[in-house]
């Protein structure tokens, strides 16, 4: 989560009818960077509210006159951006509770040390920019309708750009669902090509029978059943962009009749003696590995260069779990404003769950699934329970009560496993563990021996 704020900016109120108290907990804020302030009365603190801007209270409970519970039911009426922490004594521990189920956002036990306090207040802090990062991005950013602040994305806007004021050829890789195809829309839109068609054409799809007069046209009575003149995929795109699809599925014959059009500009419908003049910008794309497809003779190399001029690289959603967050909140407010359902609101530990997920199916697996969640939602806040299975990560959690500790240990390799994509420096890295004990771990793991 990006801290847009430095600790120095965030304010803090410290009420307690002690003295002492107020001075040894502004001196530690003080001192770790936080403003700090202080109150002895609930009165004075909601003077003091009204009158300046406040990040988190943290109000002790017991106080003469009015207690801690007023102030945070004070504060939850009138305020939205405060988090509140409250202080209490063990005999009081079902205060606490009472505070929590009014509004109060964590609770620190009497006594506690300085450490604990700071590390309370740094939990509300990433707190609050959580939201305030959810709020910053409830609206689809500027950049071409594509959701996403991560430096990747940055770096794919940037490409965007460049692509767009040019008639170079795209080659756009990247996994399924990671937005390819909107990338293409914005270099076309974004483009002087705009007002002429964006043409997609997915490659897997054309039998090679038909592929010539689907990308060339055909003249009347060219072949059986061709009765009148029609345009291929290329003549409708003239002066604008044509979108080929899946290029890595393309078949050798194919790609000798599109290498052509690029070397040459010109077209000749099936049929016809005339050689046709077309101006179609090519932009393709494709999940595949197309150096290791020409390595393997699959995919023919001049047509790699001539279609790699610019080339884009979208990443995975797992690689910018920065952009989790946006992507929620704009499918969410999309879906629920087209089917006219509620806004759901996702809960701390939904948010964490979604961030934690390794998402192969990418961009359109989140959306698919905030849909889903928008349509089935009951109430208004979505639960962990309201996930797919596969989405609450760490099955052995739920499981604990009835695993024995190997297998927890074992789930929990597997599970680190997985989302690292079987990378086992990461998933070491992620455990707190060497690479070699992660190793003898998976040896064990896998001999099922009884002691991991
Ligand atoms: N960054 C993004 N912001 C908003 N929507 C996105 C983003 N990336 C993908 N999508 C949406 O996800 C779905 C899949 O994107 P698409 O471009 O078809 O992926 P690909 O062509 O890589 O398989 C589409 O509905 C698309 O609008
Ligand atoms: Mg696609």
């Amino acid at each position: 989560m990006p801290d847009t704020r430095s600790k120095k900016n965030y304010k803090v109120l410290i009420v307690d009818d002690s003295i002492q108290t107020l001075e040894v907990i502004q001196r530690n804020l003080n001192a770790n960077g936080y403003d700090a302030y202080t109150c002895s009365s609930v009165r004075d603190a909601v003077r003091f509210l009204m009158e300046s801007t406040i990040d988190i209270v943290i109000t002790d409970f017991k106080m003469p006159k009015q207690n801690g519970l007023e102030l945070i039911r004070h504060i939850r009426d009138n305020f939205y951006d405060i988090e509140i922490i409250m202080i209490t004594g063990y005999p009081d521990i079902e205060d606490a509770v009472q505070a929590i189920k009014d509004g109060a956002d964590d609770y620190l036990v009497k006594p506690f040390t300085d450490d604990e306090l700071l590390l309370a207040v740094q939990r509300m802090v990433e707190k609050l920019n959580n939201r305030r990062f959810v709020e910053s991005t409830a609206k689809p950013a500027k950049t071409y309708g594509i959701i996403g602040e991560s430096a990747k994305m940055k770096h794919v806007f940037h490409r965007i750009e460049k692509a767009s004021g040019t008639n170079a050829t795209v080659l756009i890789s990247g996994d399924s669902g990671t937005g390819k195809e909107i990338v293409a829309r914005a270099i076309h839109y974004n483009s002087e090509r705009r007002r002429k068609p964006f043409v997609p054409v997915n490659c897997t799809a054309i039998p090679d029978t038909l592929l010539e007069s689907e990308l060339f046209g055909h003249v009347k009575g060219a072949f059986t059943g061709a009765r009148d003149k029609r345009d291929g995929f290329f003549q409708i795109a003239d002066g604008g962009t044509i979108f080929l699809d899946e290029i890595g599925d393309a078949s050798l014959n194919m790609q000798g009749k599109l290498l052509r059009v690029l070397q040459n500009k010109e077209i000749r419908p099936v049929g016809s003696p005339q050689i046709q003049h077309v101006n179609t910008r090519i932009v393709a794309a494709t999940h595949k590995d197309l150096p290791g497809l020409v390595g393997k003779g699959l995919f023919r190399e001049d047509l790699f260069y001539r279609l790699n001029v610019i080339d884009i690289v979208v990443p995975a959603l797992n690689e910018r779990s920065d952009d989790i967050l946006s992507l929620i909140n704009y499918f969410a407010h999309k879906f629920s404003n087209e089917m006219n359902c509620r806004l759901p609101v996702f809960s701390d530990n939904v948010i964490n769950a979604l961030k934690r997920y390794s998402w192969p199916g990418n961009v359109r697996e989140l959306e698919n699934l905030i849909q889903r969640l928008v349509v089935m939602l009951d109430g208004h806040q979505v639960k962990t329970t309201d996930l797919p299975e596969s989405m609450r990560f760490n099955i052995s959690i739920r499981q604990a009560g009835k695993q024995k500790l190997n297998d927890v240990v074992a789930d929990h390799v597997l599970n680190i496993l997985t989302i690292t994509k079987g990378n086992k420096t990461q998933a070491a890295k992620i455990m707190g563990i060497d690479r070699k004990t992660l190793n003898s771990k998976l040896k064990k793991i896998e001999n099922k021996s009884q002691d991991y």
